[in-house]
């Protein structure tokens, strides 16, 4: 299994990113014979406009997947533009990418369906997650669903220049992250930036704990019993609370009697102490740039050297060069 896939600098990690997406990529690791996970900041130059913004979230995502666990020697870490033959390979797909594929992505559709105007960066966004993947011979790539359609556009470039040009493209496969590790945000929905719900990973203890003490509950009398499983509080307590614990709250839940108060008190304790090692780990490489740009550059190495096998293979194929 050859693993890759790419996170968007934009902004810092919230529990839904966690538990959704990034801890199933760290475990990952460990399964495949390769894996390769970037920092996508071409893509999100698409939505990020100012510069120093876009920089400082590049290096706070490399930062966070170090302290979360990312091995730099079980997985390849770098950075999307420090790979240019990818941007080459981009333009070799872009040429036999059709226009009404392209209209089809959510991406676009949505913004030309809110009469928003979109730019060329969005419309050829899937093409250049098709040359991140292609890239790197990935035959599996983990993504949230929102992303399976991009997957979708990836094989069938891959196919129609297999097709024209002769085997040249390793047919990737997406693995569709676990859907029942969505995660709820304070208010009950989907946890996700755009809602402004978010619990941060790296969030400072006390201001964590006084976003815990706000999330919405419902306002039913304290003695009556109350089903665990439809609960977001009891949702989010189980995302850390190991099989016992969990147990124990499924029955005070069912009994009744409690106070949402000391549910978001237990919370907020195994919330600060699951992530307490990573935020330790996070300070210490803060602290070390030197060990940061080697690790990125070694990286940037690695994957450049694949890359250029690739390219030099869709090259010779399509007869790009003599
Ligand atoms: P946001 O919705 O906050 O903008 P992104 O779209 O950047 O988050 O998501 C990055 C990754 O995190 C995706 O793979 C997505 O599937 C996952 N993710 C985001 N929010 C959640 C959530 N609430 N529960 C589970 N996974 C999530
Ligand atoms: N578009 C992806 C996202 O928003 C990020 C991404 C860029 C990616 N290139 C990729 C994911 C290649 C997987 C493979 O989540």
């Amino acid at each position: 299994m050859r693993v890759l896939s790419g996170i968007q600098p934009t902004g810092r990690p919230h529990w839904g990113n966690y538990f959704g997406a990034i801890r199933q990529y760290i475990d990952l690791q460990y399964e495949a014979e390769e894996a390769f996970y970037f920092i996508a900041n071409l893509h999100a130059l698409t939505t990020v406009r100012d510069g120093s913004r876009l920089r400082q979230w590049t290096l706070d995502v490399v930062l966070d997947l170090l302290a979360l666990g990312l091995e730099p020697d079980q997985a390849t870490l770098f950075v999307q533009s420090d790979v240019p033959e990818v941007s080459e390979l981009c333009w070799l797909l872009m040429t036999g990418a059709p226009m009404g594929l392209l209209e089809r992505c959510h991406a676009y559709k949505d913004k030309k369906a809110r009469g928003l105007s979109a730019d060329a960066g969005i419309f050829n966004y899937p093409v250049l997650m098709a040359a991140d993947i292609l890239a790197y011979d990935a035959d599996t790539v983990p993504v949230g669903e929102d992303q399976g359609q991009h997957i979708e556009v990836c094989r069938d470039l891959a196919a129609s220049f297999n097709h024209h040009f002769g085997e040249t493209f390793v047919m990737p496969k997406a693995k569709i992250l676990d859907a029942s590790a969505r995660v709820p945000g304070t208010d009950g929905e989907k946890m996700s930036k755009s809602y402004g719900n978010t619990l941060a990973v790296f969030e400072d203890p006390a201001v964590l704990r006084k976003q815990i003490m706000r999330i919405t509950t419902d306002s039913r009398p304290m003695d009556q019993p109350k089903p665990p499983e439809t609960d977001h509080l009891f949702q989010l307590y189980s995302l850390f609370a190991d099989e016992g614990a969990r147990e124990e709250m499924a029955a005070t839940y069912r009994q009744g009697g409690f106070g949402y108060g000391e549910v978001k008190k237990r919370l907020a304790e195994v919330a600060v102490a699951y992530f307490d090692e990573p935020r330790r780990r996070r300070k210490e490489l803060e602290s070390q740039p030197d060990l940061i740009r080697r690790i990125l550059a070694d990286g940037a190495a690695k994957a450049r050297a694949k890359a250029a096998e690739v390219l030099a293979r869709a090259k010779r194929a399509c007869g790009v060069g003599l």
